[in-house]
């Protein structure tokens, strides 16, 4: 029984007091005086004044590094992590060694975090075999072993005809196809966003057009196609211009914002801090701005973490040696909840964007807390105070730019299928 907590609830748009009763693994009841209307044997009693009570967060961009990079995470810490940030449910991404381009690597996935019991892994597929960009992947034995969706992030697809091809073919196994835009010639060599920063670091410049140019190729085929397109990571106001317009039109397209591209700039990069080296790279306080916008109107859909582990190996050197990305499911909502606090989102759309948002755009369990549903719920504290350290981390890796910073708000329970899998 979760009594007196503030229950937000998207799928509804309740955001109020409540309790919520859970009965074998599923939401039982909802309402003021659930809980006080229980009798018999009760296993587990929280009075939850004062927190949030959530659907439990649906990540749709997770880098679990397993096969082949399991020295940065694995689907047990990977799982560790997501459950610590509040997610019950991650889609992992194909870049990894081999990479998820069979029905193998697929199945082996699932069967690994079934035998975990935590979060919910939704395995997405590579476009391309060897996200080459050459061949497509086997799309039908992907989505029949339990792919969810295809993706070649960390690459992006750069020939329109292949893109279009893959469009129609996920279209036909339903399939989310998630696009990485980057036009790889427009940025060979880059290490962080191009401008009077990148001048004066005297590194090489990402140019936020690379990324618009391959948004804006895409809804073309989008339109075309009527596939599932999914934008990963946007990073730059001209994307969400361009999003923005095709909405309008009625282009039933969807895209997700990180939270460090919501929350960090390329100032971030001086010092040649190699913790905020991250592909696509930090934009400027306009870029922010519209993300900021644009996630509070709806013209992005959701956030997504992009929780990309690397070792002290790939981020302790020189900044252009040092691999791109970040982790981000155990800072995603105590980081953002500042954007909370400043009246720049509302609590229940950024609740929204972290659970409802996505399980809808996946199709997948979870967002909502209605009864009868499973109970995959995720309770915050949003005062509790807790410094981000190594130890604190269930991650493998600590390449996080929030590293020895103190944050305002903590997970402190996440629940799958009824059952506790992370408690603070
Ligand atoms: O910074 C990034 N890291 N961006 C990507 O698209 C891939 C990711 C990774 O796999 O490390
Ligand atoms: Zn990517």
């Amino acid at each position: 029984m979760l009594r007196q907590a503030r229950v937000l609830d998207p799928a509804s748009g309740f955001d109020g007091l409540s309790d919520i009763v859970i009965e074998d693994g599923r939401i039982a009841r909802v309402g003021p005086d659930a809980a006080t209307q229980m009798e018999g044997h009760i296993e587990g009693d929280w009075d939850l004044q004062g927190k949030w009570v959530t659907p439990g967060f649906v990540d749709l961009h997770t880098h679990l590094r397993e096969p082949g990079h399991e020295y940065k995470e694995d689907i047990a810490s990977g799982l560790a992590a997501a459950a610590a940030g509040g997610f019950t449910a991650v889609c992992a991404m194909a870049n990894t060694l081999p990479v998820n381009d069979t029905r193998a690597v697929t199945e082996s996935l699932i069967a690994k975090a079934r035998a975990q019991e935590g979060p919910r892994l939704y395995p997405i597929g590579a476009i391309t075999k060897g996200l080459l960009g050459e061949q497509l992947t086997e799309m039908s034995d992907l989505k029949d072993a339990g792919a969810i969706g295809v993706s070649d992030d960390g690459r992006c697809v750069m020939n329109a005809g292949i893109m279009r091809r893959a469009m129609e073919y996920a279209s036909t196994f339903d399939l989310l196809v998630t696009q990485h835009a980057e036009d790889h010639h427009m940025t060979a060599g880059a290490e962080m966003h191009e401008g009077e920063i990148s001048t004066r670091l005297g590194l090489n410049g990402w140019p936020r057009v690379a990324e618009d140019i391959i948004v804006a190729r895409d809804l073309l085929l989008a339109e075309l196609t009527g596939a599932r397109y999914h934008v990963a990571h946007v990073s730059s106001m001209g994307s969400v211009r361009l999003l923005r317009e095709a909405k309008s039109r009625g282009l039933s397209v969807s895209a997700e914002v990180t939270p460090h591209h919501l929350l960090l700039t390329e100032q971030n990069v001086l010092g040649y801090n190699t913790a905020c080296k991250v592909n696509p790279p930090l934009r400027t306080e306009e870029d922010r701005e519209a993300l900021r916008e644009a996630l509070a109107d709806g013209t992005l859909d959701c956030i997504a973490t992009d929780h990309a582990p690397h070792s002290s190996v790939e981020k302790l050197c020189e900044f252009s040696a040092a691999s791109p990305g970040l982790i981000g499911l155990e800072t995603a909502v105590s980081a953002l909840l500042q954007l909370v606090r400043h009246n720049q989102l509302s609590a229940l759309r950024l609740v929204e964007a972290l659970s409802t948002a996505p399980a809808r755009l996946g199709k997948l369990a979870g967002g909502s807390l209605k009864e009868g549903l499973p109970a995959d719920i995720t309770v915050i504290d949003p005062e509790m105070r807790w410094t981000v350290t190594p130890n604190q981390l269930r991650s493998k890796s600590e390449n996080t730019p929030w590293l020895h910073t103190e944050m305002q708000g903590a997970v402190i329970m996440t629940l799958v299928n009824g059952k506790t899998v992370y408690q603070r």
